[in-house]
């Protein structure tokens, strides 16, 4: 047996059922932590932090020594994409992101056409320390945005409630959009196979805005980039495991699991993993889904939102996560209190 074997999130991710749950949570290294926002004070900018490895390394850490999750997420961010392109991309404190708009083809004057991959040096050394400071047990994760999340990111130049103007770009200038998804297929393809070359042994997905697109758009934009790739990243990497989230994939999640698009499926909170994981193949892994909120109020809420997951998903191979990125305003003994109650199912 070959020691990843026995870190209980490759296991699952593997397609074995493995109880306890084993349990991360999306966002796990943040503002809701005392001891993050202490080192973040000290980093100065949140950037500067995403590349500072040693620093990055203990926030990493942090949620880790404090709880002992079953795995751990590098810090860094999802935008260091379309900043290592050229992007300009601030993040304004308590407002998010800001990047300079990248809105139609003659803007492509201001990208590289292929990654500059020694640009993300500082996360890669952040990966190769996390390899040798994490307990052994626990699993190193990588991640990237999906193509479709991080576009309309550098189209409308921050968050918006439904990312509308990269969706009307979509509708009104297929052939940028298209081209500018095509870029970062490739631009992500290399970053997470370069992720995995320096330690990652699984990587996350995140299609955050999943929820922004109609169906006319869906298998273009989301699901058809995503499939690009995981299969570039598993030929290049034929052992590198991969978690899909798509938030507001919902009816779609059944085409990931029949395409093969992925090792592991993670739901958002709006699904019922009761009736949504029958119909899912019993050896295909599945991660979520707590709403962040139940996670936020605690008591009998928290409890039952545990206990249903519990219920529906024993017997499978499924990850204990939330559905969506922990909360700043969220207790840290809520945290506690939902690990024993896994743990101790
Ligand atoms: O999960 C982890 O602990 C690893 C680190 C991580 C961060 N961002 C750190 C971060 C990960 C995996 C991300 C992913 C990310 N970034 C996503 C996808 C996941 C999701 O939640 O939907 C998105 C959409 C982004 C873009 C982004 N970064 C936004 C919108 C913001 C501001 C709002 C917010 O949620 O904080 C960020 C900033 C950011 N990324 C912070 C952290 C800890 C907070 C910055 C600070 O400390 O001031």
């Amino acid at each position: 047996m070959s020691t990843r074997s026995t870190k209980a999130i490759l296991r699952v991710l593997n397609g074995e059922p493995v109880w306890p749950l084993p349990i991360w949570i999306m966002r796990q290294a943040g503002r809701y932590l005392p001891e993050y926002r202490e080192t973040r004070k000290q980093a100065g900018s949140f950037l500067d932090l995403c590349y500072n490895p040693r620093l990055a390394e203990e926030v990493t850490l942090q949620p880790i020594r404090r709880f002992g999750f079953d795995a751990s997420i590098l810090f860094s961010d999802i935008l260091v994409i379309p900043h290592a392109l050229g992007q300009d991309v601030r993040f304004v404190e308590n407002e998010g992101p800001k990047l300079d708009p990248i809105t139609e083809a003659k803007d492509f004057s201001r990208l590289a056409d292929e990654l500059p991959l020694e640009r993300l040096d500082p996360v890669f050394e952040t990966l190769d320390r996390l390899r040798q400071s994490l307990p052994k047990e626990t699993t190193l994760l990588g991640f990237c945005g999906a193509p479709w999340t991080v576009a309309s990111y550098m189209i409308a130049g921050k968050g918006t409630p439904d990312q509308a103007p990269a969706r009307i770009t979509a509708y009104r200038d297929p052939a940028f959009m298209d081209a500018l998804i095509d870029r970062l297929v490739r631009a992500s393809t290399a970053y997470l196979i370069r992720q995995i070359d320096a330690g990652a042994e699984a990587v996350q997905i995140f299609e955050s805005f999943g929820s922004a697109l109609p169906p006319a758009l869906f298998d273009r934009l989301s699901l058809n980039p995503i499939r690009r790739m995981v299969e570039g990243l598993k030929q290049a990497r034929p052992g590198a495991k991969v978690i899909v989230f798509v938030r507001g994939g919902g009816a779609n999640l059944h085409r990931f699991a029949s395409a093969g698009i992925g090792d592991g499926l993670a739901l958002d909170w709006t699904l019922d993993p009761a009736v949504v994981l029958p119909s899912l193949p019993n050896t295909l892994a599945t991660q979520g889904n707590l709403d962040p909120l139940a996670l936020i109020a605690g008591g009998e809420p928290l409890e039952k939102g545990i206990d249903h997951i519990l219920g529906a998903v024993h017997g499978r191979p499924h990850i204990f996560n939330l559905g969506h990125g922990i909360l700043p305003e969220t207790p840290v003994e809520h945290v506690a209190q939902m690990i024993a109650r896994v743990r101790g199912a």
